[in-house]
């Protein structure tokens, strides 16, 4: 027993910024994030939008695409560290809003590794036998935690969900191999300090509310972790790098996926990248491309499709899949 991806879904927010924009608002020019990082422009949720605004929609997609209604859906997991509330899990709310009345739902924080983890979960909980269907979002609202005043970080990210459907299957595809890693030795990396027990979050929080990234010590480390792991499955699973039909990498940076795409020596136009439009968004960066790719009818039953991530933790992970 596999499981198989049988649907895909996203949802954006429909505002977008710019670069332009944001030389509006900060010591930075368009050049210097295009040749930087690769983006563009990125989507910004509104101040009454959360994250379920985007990630029921992005689940509700996959669920058609699959043909399967929320009654049969065993189990939610919405990956992210930006959910609507500290509690309860954006996940409930998922599960409310696309009917999944019998489902088991929880958020799963493993930073922009999360769509990953999520994936290992719900893939064990197939193969073990305990559920039969499951939905997976990866979804964030970064935007809402950045200082607009720190260059470093507020260009990078962006705001979206995407979500997937897993169902059991007894024919050779599906989820083949997922490997996941941490190291809490590294999270002072990346980190957001307030609104947890630590720092609550009070009107007086300010800069704690703000997420901290050391930039340039977490690229190198990055790129390493990323090939490894991608290593790991593909050893795991026999297969050279030659024959990945798609590398979908977490879309961090361009300069990292470039790095890493070098490494694993992935074929030319064998690499899914989109930061240009959507930054970075977290634990929503796998799926939503996975989702365009599938919907513009990329994929071909039969191609090994390999996701990898990173994150704060740090967290790294990848994921082997036939389609
Ligand atoms: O999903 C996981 C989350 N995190 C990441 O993936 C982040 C990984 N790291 C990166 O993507 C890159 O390190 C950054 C894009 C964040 C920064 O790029 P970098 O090439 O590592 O730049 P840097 O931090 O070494 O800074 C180089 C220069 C500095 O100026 P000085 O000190 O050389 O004068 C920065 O102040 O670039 C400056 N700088 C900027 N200049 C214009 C930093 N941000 C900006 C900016 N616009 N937005």
């Amino acid at each position: 027993m596999r499981a198989q991806i049988v649907g895909t879904g996203m949802a954006v927010p429909e505002k977008v910024l710019t670069n332009a924009d944001l030389e509006k608002i900060v010591d930075t020019t368009d050049e210097w994030i295009l040749t930087r990082t690769g983006i563009k422009e990125r989507r910004m949720a509104s101040e009454d939008e959360a994250l379920s605004d985007f990630a029921v929609p992005a689940a509700e997609r996959a669920l058609e695409m699959a043909g399967i209604p929320g009654t049969e859906v065993d189990l939610v997991i919405c990956a992210t560290v930006t959910g609507d509330m500290t509690f309860p899990a954006t996940a409930n709310e998922i599960q409310e809003r696309i009917g999944a009345k019998r489902a088991t739902s929880f958020d799963l924080g493993a930073a922009c590794t999360g769509f990953i983890y999520a994936l290992g979960v719900a893939n064990s909980m197939i193969k073990n036998g305990s559920i039969e269907t499951a939905v997976v979002v990866g979804g964030e609202m970064l935007t809402k935690f950045v200082d607009w005043t720190d260059r470093a970080t507020c260009v990078l990210f962006g705001d979206g969900a995407g979500a997937v459907v897993l169902r059991g299957t007894e024919e050779d595809r599906g989820i083949l191999r997922v490997r996941t890693h941490s190291d809490g030795s590294l999270g002072g990396l990346i980190y957001r300090p307030g609104g947890g027990s630590r720092h609550p979050a009070t009107n007086g929080s300010g800069d704690l509310n703000f997420i901290k990234m050391r930039g340039n010590e977490t690229f190198k480390i990055a790129v390493k972790s990323l090939a490894d792991v991608s290593d790991e499955v593909l050893t795991d699973c026999g297969l050279a790098h030659a024959e990945v039909d798609w590398f979908i990498p977490h879309q961090a940076n361009r300069r990292i996926i470039d790095a890493v795409g070098k490494r694993l020596e992935v074929p030319e136009g064998r690499t899914y990248v989109n930061i240009e439009r959507y930054g970075n968004t977290s634990a929503a960066s796998i799926p939503i491309a996975l989702d365009e790719l599938n919907r513009d009818g990329k994929i071909r039953p039969g191609q090994n499709l390999l996701f990898s991530a990173f994150g704060a933790g740090l967290t790294w992970g990848a994921g082997l899949v036939r389609w």
